[in-house]
């Protein structure tokens, strides 16, 4: 069965809104990255490290994502978190493009240094009690592509599975994913590849499934204000034509989403939290922006909330 995977995302996947995922039919999730060498510095009760390292109960298949380039701090980490029994899987990053992380060599600044990735690969399945994924890109830049080359490496590691987004660091989020070069490496190994970049809609994840083979996908922006879009891919994959939500289902969801992040976390992180989720469940609709303006300037979600309730009604009178 291809696996529908929410992808890690800095700032947005915490459990919350993993957990509106999962209700979706997503399979498997990752937690937003976590720094190796973060994770024994850091306070164990600082609020960031709790909040980065949580798994609720009843979250699916939950998989640890970690990132930094020394080897034994990288196997440290892993072999730590893993023993947690909190997680299913721990995950190396190899595709952070941001510059302070990848300028000092981890993220995608590991694939510029593949001997240091393989190292890392190496000592990380050698000390973590769980299965080894890594996440990676097409390479640094376009004249440096040697994801092939890396994904044969972390098979003959011992990592089990690959996942690619099909852009080079230099590239960052511009242009487009490409998926042709994925369905090379899905070619070149024989452990598991889940392709990753640009799905945002059921067609894109048959057309991209249909090019390149791959045994697994995994939705990053595209899930964003939109956890519908798993079951929407798994009813295309079983033949069925994807139903999209209306207005008012979004909202609804966006005040559970609320609900689980104030119950969660101080109000005032919560509030600010959920400004930007709020802009991406209402994206598309008539009068976002102004309501997205309107919602930043409120501090109290009892009056967030009927701001919300007022911009559906509106909607739905138009209708
Ligand atoms: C806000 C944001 C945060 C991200 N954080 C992470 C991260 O923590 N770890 C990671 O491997 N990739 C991270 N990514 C990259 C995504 O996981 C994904 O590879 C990329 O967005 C391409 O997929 P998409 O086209 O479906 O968005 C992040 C991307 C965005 C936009």
């Amino acid at each position: 069965m291809i696996s529908i995977r929410l992808a890690p995302l800095a700032g947005v996947t915490d459990w919350p809104f993993r957990q509106l995922c999962f209700e979706q039919g997503c399979d498997c999730a990752y937690t937003e990255m976590v720094s190796a060498m973060g994770y024994f510095f850091m306070p164990r009760e600082h609020h960031a490290t709790v909040s980065l390292l949580t798994r609720a109960p009843g979250e699916k298949k939950l998989i640890l994502q970690i990132f930094g380039k020394e080897p034994e701090v990288m196997a440290r980490a892993a072999k730590a978190l893993g023993e947690t029994g909190r997680y299913d899987g721990i995950d190396i990053n190899m595709g952070c493009p941001v510059h302070k992380v990848a300028a000092s060599g981890e993220g995608s600044g590991l694939m510029r240094t593949p001997d240091v990735a393989v190292e890392v690969m190496r000592q990380v399945v050698k000390a973590s009690p769980l299965p080894v994924s890594v996440k990676m890109r097409l390479g640094w830049d376009e004249r440096s592509i040697n994801v092939v080359e890396l994904a044969r490496a972390a098979e003959d590691c011992g990592v089990s599975e690959i996942t690619v987004h099909g852009r080079t660091r230099m590239q960052q989020y511009a242009g487009k994913a490409d998926w042709e070069w994925i369905g090379r490496v899905k070619q070149a190994v024989k452990i598991p590849v889940i392709g990753n970049g640009d799905i945002y809609t059921a067609d894109d994840a048959m057309k991209k499934l249909e090019m390149s083979g791959v045994d697994g996908l995994m939705i990053a922006r595209g899930a964003m204000g939109n956890p519908w879009l798993f079951h929407q891919i798994r009813e295309r994959l079983n033949g069925r034509e994807a139903v999209l939500p209306t207005l008012r289902e979004k909202i609804e969801t966006c005040f559970r989403h609320y609900d689980l992040l104030l119950n969660w976390k101080p109000q005032e992180i919560a509030v600010k939290e959920m400004r930007k989720h709020i802009g991406w469940y209402v994206y598309g609709a008539r009068g976002a922006a102004q309501l997205r303006d309107r919602v930043n300037q409120i501090d109290d979600p009892v009056q967030v909330r009927s701001v919300l309730e007022e911009f559906v009604e509106i909607s739905e009178q138009r209708e």
